[in-house]
């Protein structure tokens, strides 16, 4: 059966697309690579010993997904394809609505066209803005203090609104809390040009000497030891929860939404301390002030994706830390 990965170069696209192949899967890939690099396609080719068909180009492009789509017969799509930098989109709110957005539309248009009605969608834990209260659970309120949630709430809206407009479709809205970490080959994984705004990616351009030092944003909030906890998850739990989540839409399950985190909060000092001590190296780091927009805490309660896919996160904070490292050292 042959899916359709959007975004799949990327981080979350790309683990995933192994676990589609290693479940049996055939995946086609349309990506721009406008964050991430075509060698991505062989380096899955090589863990899974199996072939990707790929397609550089732009989900916007509405004849570029005609063409696919009368090449191919797509019995799902797995849509990753955005734009991700929370800070980026409040400078260029424009380009995210319409990278985001429009993208969105042309793919569901042109499924529409297909009857192709099956479709994993990447949200984000940032669609509950501020929580009322910790863990968080699907039915909590949502709001968000950015343009790059924004996008992921009209977005999560649209697909709302198509849902009602017709009940055949199957809609997984899967939101991810922090994914890390990396696929143990250490063939796949994050490593971000520049400086990153993400706290893993930070922390290992700390260690392999890149940068001087982590920069703690805060450690006067209400938590344990005052740094921001989050629901760190690996990536390889998260992108085995995209084909539990695949599964259950091929079954015809209507729309859903789906808390893909472990459950437990780590804070910023718990995650480099464990971080140093796998990895067997030094993290400097000095607090500064708290970064705007950031909250205290945010942790998922993943229960009702237990429930309803049979999935949990296996993988601990310290294979997150060991395998994020291993693929930057190895692709230093
Ligand atoms: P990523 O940037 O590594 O991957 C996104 C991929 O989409 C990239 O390969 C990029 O080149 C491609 N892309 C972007 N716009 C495109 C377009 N218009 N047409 C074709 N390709 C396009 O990001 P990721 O971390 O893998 O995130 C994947 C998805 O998950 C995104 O939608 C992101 O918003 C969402 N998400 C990510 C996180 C996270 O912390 N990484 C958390 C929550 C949600
Ligand atoms: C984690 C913790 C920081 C960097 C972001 C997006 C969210 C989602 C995941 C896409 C916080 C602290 C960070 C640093 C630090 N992405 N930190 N020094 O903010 O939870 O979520 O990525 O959907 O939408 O907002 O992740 O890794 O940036 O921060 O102290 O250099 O680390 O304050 O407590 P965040 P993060």
């Amino acid at each position: 059966m042959k899916v359709l990965v959007t975004g799949g170069c990327g981080y979350i696209g790309s683990h995933t697309c192994v676990e589609l192949l290693e479940a049996g899967y055939e995946v086609v890939v349309v990506d721009n690579l406008c964050n991430s690099k075509k060698d991505v396609i062989q380096q899955i080719e090589e863990i899974t010993n199996k072939k990707v068909i790929f397609y550089q180009g732009d989900v916007c492009d509405y004849a570029l997904l005609n063409k696919i789509f009368a090449h191919h017969e797509i019995a799902a799509v797995l849509h990753f394809a955005g734009l991700k930098a929370v800070g980026e989109s409040v400078s260029q709110p424009l380009r995210y609505y319409r990278n985001n957005i429009d993208s969105t539309l042309t793919l569901l248009e042109v499924m529409i066209k297909y009857n192709c009605k099956n479709i994993v969608f990447s949200s984000s834990a940032t669609v509950y803005g501020t929580p009322k209260s910790l863990p968080i659970k699907e039915d909590f309120p949502l709001s968000t203090t950015n343009p790059y949630g924004s996008t992921k709430l009209y977005i999560e809206g649209i697909l709302k609104d198509l849902y009602i407009s017709d009940n055949d479709w199957n809609i997984a809205i899967l939101r991810y809390f922090n994914p890390i970490g990396a696929h143990k080959s250490g063939l796949i994984g994050e490593n971000p040009n520049g400086i990153p705004n993400n706290l893993m990616p930070y922390i290992i351009k700390v260690a392999t000497g890149e940068l001087d030092y982590l920069n703690i944003y805060g450690n006067d909030y209400d938590t344990p030891d005052g740094t921001g906890v989050r629901d760190y998850i690996h990536i390889v739990d998260l992108a085995k929860g995209h084909i539990k989540a695949l599964d259950k839409v091929l079954s015809g399950s209507g729309i859903d939404y789906y808390n893909l985190g472990t459950g437990k909060g780590y804070s910023v000092l718990e995650l480099v301390q464990t971080f140093e001590k796998v990895n067997n190296v030094k993290v400097p780091y000095q607090v500064t002030s708290r970064r705007p927009g950031d909250i205290a805490a945010c942790y998922a309660d993943p229960s009702y994706a237990y429930d309803k896919l049979g999935w949990k996160a296996e993988l601990g904070i310290e294979e997150m830390c060991r395998d994020g490292y291993n693929y930057v050292i190895k692709n230093k």
